[in-house]
């Protein structure tokens, strides 16, 4: 690649980013009134799904927001098992400047389960889904946070 080239291709790269930022800062202001919560906002957690990286060592932010699956590890095929997704191992804050606004649970292949969206106030990010296991699965949770981005858990179902 000769180097005009390259450069147009690094403009392209940078104009990327600038959009992925835009989008982020237009989720976080959504609602009414949220500069103190906006000035707070850490942008670089919207640039990907976010993850607990050490289980045994995890971060304030990680135990505010990744999402905790209870469910059996083993089933039998064709049993229908409670599976509840809450938010945090520790309770992450449901003000007007600071919620859970959804959770989404699905398969790895890519099933829907369940999208659920909250009130800033008064309710508790939980989900508690029945799910009717065919096969072996992973069932995935997301929990949108409007100051921290998408966290995502996932746990293993076995028949
Ligand atoms: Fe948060």
């Amino acid at each position: 690649m000769n180097q005009k080239a390259d450069m147009t291709r690094r403009k392209v790269l940078v104009g990327g980013a600038a959009a992925a930022v835009a989008a982020a800062a237009t989720l976080v202001t959504t609602g009414s009134a949220l500069a103190a919560g906006y000035k707070t906002a850490d942008l670089g957690l919207f640039s990907a799904i976010n993850r607990v990286k050490d289980a045994a060592n995890m971060t304030g932010l990680e135990k505010k927001h990744a999402p905790v699956i209870k469910a059996p590890a083993k089933v039998s095929k064709g049993e229908t098992v409670a599976v509840t997704v809450s938010v945090g191992v520790l309770p992450h804050p449901m003000t007007d400047a600071h919620w859970i606004e959804r959770v989404r649970i699905f398969t790895e292949e890519g099933g829907a389960v369940a999208d659920v969206s909250f009130a800033r106030t008064g309710v508790a990010p939980v989900v508690t889904v029945n799910i009717v296991v065919g096969a072996s699965t992973t069932v995935v949770a997301q929990a949108f946070c409007n100051l921290h981005g998408i966290w995502e858990s996932r746990h293993s179902l076995s028949v």
